[in-house]
């Protein structure tokens, strides 16, 4: 039977971190709002409390019934989980005066305890929290502290049942998933049966029953997640599966031509689609962000569907829907949002049922599984790109010949990433794998002089953007070394025809976002 851990959302920032933790014990998890615990599913083996940016003697506090969870299974509660349980069973909460926030020496009291395994005596832990528990409930007792921090982990008497003021799950604290091992797979027992192989093989058995001789309709866009939906959907039904690439004229330096092949390699059935000059078209004089963004999703529904439509027999839309997009995340005000990808209707105009393969996956589990299928790396760690591609990288109206410019100086900074070597952990890497995302961004309208040889010139400016992040949700300019920013500089001002400034975006998000527009 497939073993879960459950993880109840109180609204942290690092709640899907805390999923991404367990499934690196190869056990499956599921993060849900706080107050949605799934009561009567037999295969929960334990359950995480997040933290939380609120109080819990806050007026709006999230509560929810820990009736139903205590006794039945191991809990572990962090930061907000740990005050939670604390003050609901009789303990006290306070008000700290100063948010505690950073690393603290954590004094483990308990040398025996199961949650402390593996541990040294005193070890660096990360706090992020405003309140403290000033007295345990009856029954509970710590089993370590730090110097500010008296109650910094408890257990409820010898039940599973264990809060933790810190978050193990952060890089910061340095045995924090030795800690989460000992949890879910000591304390939760968790036989680790979540592994990219044992995925594949039973999403290929479940696509062909679900699927049986049905058509399949997938659209491509070259990125990581379709591509190995695609993967994934060829081994189950073959040749039942029809791909849709659209070229809409602002992908990458040759990316279309390469994905083509790529895709053919992987001997997918590829229909590609050449739409770029009616994207163009209708893109002509348009400059505000928005409306570029809702040009281009409608003209992509279009093309795709037309394309789609000669596919008479298909039953099935298949997506690269991974779990970050469908997961409920809360904000503070409790109210639940929720993301989809964005399809346009096209299910229910065409009456095609949904297939999400990769519904319950991270990305890094999708490259996992991408790996295990065999895929070729460069397709693997391809960085994120976004569906309109160069348009929302062209700051306001978008021609052919600012995308060519544009294409030529992001080659220029994307093969230097790729090529420059950096170290990490002991190995090295090309530059490319250390960074989330990069791009480059051509500020259309902006002229500088410049002098190359003895010519004055007055040509555009672009700005290269790195950064780096676990979700895109959040990111951080990345730290590039300057030896490498002053050679792709050099080298896109002197190959780049039209090009004769390069500046660095030193933007965080938030409050900027990744993309420009
Ligand atoms: P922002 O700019 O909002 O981007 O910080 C967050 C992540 O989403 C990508 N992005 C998009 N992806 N269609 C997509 O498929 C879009 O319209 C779109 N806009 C932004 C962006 O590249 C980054 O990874």
């Amino acid at each position: 039977m497939q073993q879960k851990i459950i993880i109840l959302d109180f609204g942290s920032q690092t709640t899907q971190l805390i999923g991404r933790r367990v499934r690196e014990f190869n056990t499956f998890c599921e993060i849900l709002p706080y107050d949605k615990f799934p009561a009567d599913d037999p295969s929960v083996i334990g359950v995480i409390l997040s933290g939380s940016p609120l109080s819990v003697y806050g007026e709006n506090a999230f509560k929810t019934n820990l009736d139903a969870i205590r006794g039945r299974v191991p809990v572990l509660g962090i930061c907000y989980g740990a005050q939670l349980m604390a003050q609901t069973y009789g303990g006290s909460v306070e008000p700290e005066g100063t948010r505690e926030y950073g690393r603290a020496m954590l004094d483990i009291e308990d040398r025996q305890n199961p949650l402390f395994k593996g541990l040294d005596d005193r070890t660096q832990v990360w706090m992020s929290h405003g309140d403290t528990i000033t007295r345990l409930p009856a029954g509970f007792r710590r089993i370590a502290s730090t110097s500010t921090v008296k109650n910094a982990a408890y257990q409820a008497g010898d039940e599973p049942l264990w809060g933790v003021q810190f978050h193990p799950e952060v890089f910061h604290t340095l045995q924090g998933t030795q800690l989460l091992r000992n949890f879910v797979v000591d304390i939760c027992g968790s036989r680790g049966l979540w592994s990219p192989a044992s995925f594949v093989e039973s999403t290929v058995a479940e696509l062909r029953e679900t699927l049986g001789n049905d058509r399949v309709i997938l659209g491509l866009s070259g990125g990581v997640d379709s591509s190995v939906t695609a993967v994934l959907l060829h081994r189950a039904i073959g040749d039942r599966l029809t791909c849709i690439f659209v070229d809409h004229g602002m992908l990458r330096k040759n990316e279309f031509r390469d994905v083509m092949r790529d895709y053919g390699g992987l001997g997918l059935q590829v229909v590609g689609v050449d739409a770029s000059s009616l994207f163009f078209g209708r893109l002509a004089g348009v400059h505000e962000p928005e409306a570029k963004r809702r040009i281009i999703g409608a003209c992509f529904i279009e093309v795709f569907e037309a394309e789609a439509r000669k596919i008479s027999d298909a039953r099935w839309l298949a997506q690269g829907t991974i779990y970050p997009d469908r997961i409920e995340s809360l904000n503070i005000t409790g109210k639940v949002i929720k993301s989809h990808h964005n399809v346009g209707g096209l299910p229910e105009r065409m009456n095609l049922r949904l297939c999400e393969p990769l519904r319950w996956l991270f990305k890094d589990e999708v490259r996992r599984v991408g790996r295990e299928l065999g895929m070729p790396e460069h397709l693997i760690t391809r960085h994120p790109f976004p569906g309109p591609g160069l348009a929302v990288r062209i700051l306001g109206e978008i021609t052919p010949e600012k995308v060519r410019v544009l294409q030529d100086a992001d080659d220029v900074y994307v093969r230097a990433l790729r090529s420059w070597k950096v170290e990490r952990d002991g190995v090295e890497v090309p530059l490319y794998d250390t960074v989330w995302q990069a791009g480059t961004i051509l500020l259309s309208d902006v002229r500088s002089v410049g002098v190359m040889g003895d010519e004055r010139t007055y040509e555009r400016a672009v700005a290269l953007r790195a950064v780096t992040s676990t979700d895109a949700m959040t990111a951080d300019w990345a730290r590039l070394p300057y030896d490498f920013l002053a050679q792709v500089s050099n080298d896109i001002i002197n190959q780049v025809k039209g090009v004769n400034r390069v500046c660095y975006d030193i933007s965080s998000k938030p409050p900027s976002t990744i993309e420009w527009e």
